[in-house]
């Protein structure tokens, strides 16, 4: 499939996901769509909570579900990560580090409308520069 009608399928998919947020405090419904190396597409959406803070947003649930899907010899890596709003959002800087976790520098993200229009993209990279990641750990202080 061509890279254009590939991510408008997943903004598409996002679009869809988005139906299924739970955000009865916000009224703000998001969705997301996760595309793995291998092809497969992991939906999310917003879930909200009485105690506010305890909110997940659309973009952590879809890739979380990606990475804990069982039947892999190994994690998950997100190739390209759609979100779906109206006012289209990027995601928040919690779940751009979620997405650095699990995901290449080079991961697509694209920002769709309600509609499943896409309007941008950026790579993970342009979003979170000087990520913070596993190797800072690796090469840490040991005590
Ligand atoms: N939200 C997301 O799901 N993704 C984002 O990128 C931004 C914010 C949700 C969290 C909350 O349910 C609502 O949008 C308002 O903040």
């Amino acid at each position: 499939m061509p890279l254009n009608a590939c991510l408008e399928e997943l903004a598409a998919q996002a679009a869809a996901a988005r139906r299924s947020a739970y955000a009865p405090y916000s009224h703000f419904s998001v969705g997301a769509a996760a595309l793995d190396e291998d092809g497969s597409v992991f939906l999310g959406s917003n879930v909200e909570n009485a105690s506010y803070g305890l909110t997940v947003c659309a973009e952590r649930v879809a890739i979380l579900k990606a990475v804990t899907t069982p039947g892999r010899s190994r994690r998950t890596t997100v190739t390209a990560l759609a979100v779906s709003a109206t006012p289209p959002v990027w995601p928040c800087g919690a779940c751009r580090q979620v997405l650095a976790e699990f995901a290449g520098a080079g991961c697509l993200v694209i920002l769709a409308d309600a509609a499943g229009n896409v309007l941008e993209t950026a790579t993970l990279s342009q979003l979170l520069p000087h990520a913070f990641g596993a190797s800072a750990l690796a090469t840490g202080e040991q005590h």
